[in-house]
């Protein structure tokens, strides 16, 4: 994910000075527009606290109702999702975006933030995690309708087909952090957090006082000054560890194996679940490794736990897996080294995978 912008169902804004029309979060809304907006929604949102989903769904669907208040603001992009943030409190935010079609979110949550969604024009598909399980439930959420959601709530809304559509998002407390899932056949498996970008960082629960700002203002404030000079950086170590290695290229380490040579898979089954596997690959989790290849640890796998034997050690891309390998060098296993590009690139290469392997 770049550094962008995040919007409410998780498109990606440009960075601030490149934005294109209406990715910048609060162009567009004049100081009237956003008193009128203020008005609407005065009786319904709390300056502080949390706005249950019941509350939300008549926030947005009130909004939604009210297009003299964002009709005039919308921007039809059909490469980015547009949006526009429409009004923030403490208590929630609220966001007018707009869809076209084949435009979707990805799987995500809400950083513990409950939601509501109004379409306004056009249609919207949401397939969202049932509760309590793995099932996938999808509904269609017309223009007119609302729907909310709590804090657990995990979805993927899209266009539906049709015409534009134009919707009112309003989340409480105001979005923070978002969680992206991809969908496996073990479920949805978190792959990454990103935090959302915006003014309600200033306003809302990262408000001035609060741990959040001051952890972000101790972050901020870190300098290479600051920080401990009697160890290398990761990016030293890692340069440290690659150059006493001899790694191999996909094809390099492919031809390797049928001259006896030992792939590890390193990733965790998260990891592999999404990705895939390679056949033969032998799978050892990284918090085992060097107990399963120590030829010397009561815990090893005596058919690897050989100096002379040639591991590979795999993982994604190709960083952990160096720092692996060195580790493995230093402990004996001198023919160790590591998949340059990692599984990614082994895949990119044309070789063979297979979905992952039921365990059990
Ligand atoms: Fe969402």
């Amino acid at each position: 994910m770049s550094a962008g912008a995040i919007t409410p169902s998780g498109a990606v804004a440009q960075q601030r000075g490149q934005a294109g029309p209406g990715l910048q979060p609060g162009w567009g809304v004049s100081p009237e527009r956003q008193q009128a907006i203020a008005e609407v929604l005065g009786g319904q949102v709390p300056q502080a606290g949390r706005l249950a989903p019941g509350r939300l769904r008549a926030v947005t669907a009130d909004l939604a109702a009210r297009r003299d208040l964002w009709a005039d603001l919308v921007v039809r992009d059909p490469d980015v999702r547009w949006y526009l943030p429409l009004y923030r409190s403490s208590s929630c935010d609220v966001w007018l975006l707009a869809w076209e079609r084949g435009q979707d979110t990805d799987w995500h949550d809400h950083g513990g933030s409950s939601g509501s969604f109004a379409v306004a024009e056009g249609c919207l598909a949401e397939q969202y995690r049932a509760p309590g399980g793995r099932r996938v439930a999808r509904r269609r959420v017309l223009g007119g309708e609302a729907v909310a959601f709590g804090p657990a709530h995990v979805h993927d809304v899209g266009h539906d087909g049709g015409g534009p559509a134009t919707s009112i998002h309003a989340y409480s407390p105001p979005l923070m952090a978002m969680t992206y899932y991809t969908a496996t056949r073990y479920g949805l498996i978190a792959r990454e957090t990103v935090a959302v970008d915006g003014p309600e960082g200033a306003r809302g629960r990262g408000g001035p006082g609060t741990a959040l700002a001051a952890a972000s203002a101790s972050a901020a404030s870190l300098t290479p000054d600051a920080l401990p000079d009697d160890g290398p950086s990761i990016d030293e170590l890692l340069a440290e560890a690659r150059s006493g290695l001899a790694r191999l290229r996909p094809e390099a380490a492919f031809a390797a194996l049928t001259d006896g040579a030992a792939l590890v898979d390193i990733r965790p089954l998260e990891q592999r679940a999404a990705e895939g596997e390679v056949p033969g690959a032998i799978i050892i989790g990284r918090n085992v490794l060097e107990w399963r290849l120590d030829p010397r640890s009561e815990a090893r796998i005596p058919a690897l736990a050989r100096s002379d034997t040639q591991i590979i050690v795999m993982c994604s891309e190709g960083y952990a897996s160096t720092l692996a390998a060195a580790t493995l060098r230093r402990i004996g296993l001198r023919e160790a080294t590591d998949l340059d590009g990692g599984f990614q690139a082994w895949r990119a290469a044309g070789l063979p995978t297979r979905p992952v392997q039921s365990p059990g």
